[in-house]
């Protein structure tokens, strides 16, 4: 049977709906935090940005314009603390999903290849693994896959969806130094770096894999992947990036261009814009600091811990004392109208947390805590 059709997991999020349908009955209605998916306007001058780019008769440049790959690298070295990356070592992607979910068939993974994720995590890193033919393997600890011979690629997600942790430079180095000596790539999944909300990741910022701390100058082997989405509200546009190891990136991108996986001219416009200005990403910040802040509260005040979570779109919450399961407390908020995700869709090392998305208008987050709080 073809891998396409046969070695997927079923989509998890069909297993929500009975919740969801429970949750609308709800006197007050449905408050949804389960989705990570963006819900305040696009800024309006990514917008203008698009609409100016929109007379685009031609094929886009599958590298990205050198306008877009100056953006990225002035962007790195101003917001990561990156200097000096090479602009061909960069490469726009069509969002990042697209990209996690083939890193592994791009760099020419298959049966008896490892691809190391993170044991709590976004389900695409084991789904890549799969549509390549290679084996995952969630680990968080290095010592679990540092000795192995067949491990091709090793994904790191910080700050973590769903848990929000944030690796430090030593845990990077570690990483980065392991794979080394395995002849591993390092892909780091950096997609919720601008949103720390505790120290010391509010004042220093949550590190790169490319932070010359980390790297002490020598990229090779390494990956950076970022996204717009969260950032700057651009889900809808399909807009991220990955940069990192020049030869690297060229090999992604000879067979990006033979297989069109190509981001839209106009969209291309729209992010050099947006890497450009830093205020409607304060901004947006700003807007989830407060949500985040509320939703804080009345989980607490409703029973649950919330465990770490200093960076990043979620709060990861579990019902307070014996370990309750997370679809019992799924089904618990869901009688209170909200809707959550279950930590088991992030994997079995999960299976008591929820995951409570901070991406709801003001009004529906105020309506959640206020239930929560039981006001
Ligand atoms: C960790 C992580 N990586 C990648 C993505 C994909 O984002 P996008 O495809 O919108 O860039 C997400 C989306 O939620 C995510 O949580």
């Amino acid at each position: 049977m073809g891998l396409l059709t046969g070695g997927l997991p079923d989509f998890p999020w069909d297993t929500l709906v009975p919740f969801k349908d429970r949750a609308r009955r709800h006197p007050d209605g449905l408050v949804d935090l389960s989705v990570g998916t963006p819900v305040d306007p696009t800024p309006a001058l990514v917008r203008e940005a698009l609409a100016a780019a929109a007379d685009a008769p031609g094929y886009p440049t599958t590298h990205g314009t050198a306008a877009l790959r100056e953006a990225v690298v002035d962007w790195f070295a101003r917001r990561r603390g990156v200097p000096g990356l090479d602009p061909d070592a960069v490469l726009p992607t069509v969002g990042s999903k697209e990209l996690v979910a083939w890193l592994p068939s791009l760099l020419g993974l298959g049966e008896g290849d490892v691809v190391v994720h993170p044991e709590c995590a976004y389900p695409t890193y084991d789904v890549g693994a799969r549509l390549a033919g290679a084996t995952p393997l969630p680990a968080d600890d290095v010592s679990v896959w540092e000795r192995r011979d067949d491990v091709r690629l090793v994904w790191l997600n910080s700050p973590s969806n769903p848990t929000g942790e944030v690796l430090g430079v030593e845990d990077l180095r570690r990483a980065v130094a392991a794979a080394r000596r395995i002849g591993a790539v390092v892909a780091s999944d950096e997609c919720y770096a601008l949103l720390p909300w505790a120290e010391p990741w509010v004042t220093r910022g949550v590190p790169s894999v490319l932070d010359p701390a980390v790297t002490d100058g020598d990229v090779r082997g390494l990956l950076a992947v970022h996204s717009l989405s969260k950032q700057s509200n651009l889900a809808g546009y399909r807009a991220a990036f990955v940069a990192g190891d020049p030869a690297l990136v060229r090999r992604l991108l000879e067979i990006r261009k033979h297989a069109g996986m190509i981001v839209p001219a106009p969209v291309q416009a729209a992010m050099a814009t947006a890497l450009a200005d830093d205020e409607h990403v304060a901004q947006q910040r700003e807007r989830y600091r407060r949500r985040r802040a509320a939703l804080l509260r009345g989980l607490e005040a409703a029973g649950l811990e919330v465990d770490g979570s200093p960076a990043g779109l979620y709060l990861w919450a579990r019902a307070a004392g014996a370990g309750q399961d997370c679809w019992a407390t799924v089904g618990d908020l869901a009688d209170q109208g909200i809707l959550v995700a279950p930590g088991s869709f992030y994997g079995p090392a999960a299976a008591r947390h929820v995951r409570v998305a901070l991406t709801a208008s003001d009004e529906d987050v105020v309506r959640a805590a206020a239930r929560l709080e039981g006001a």
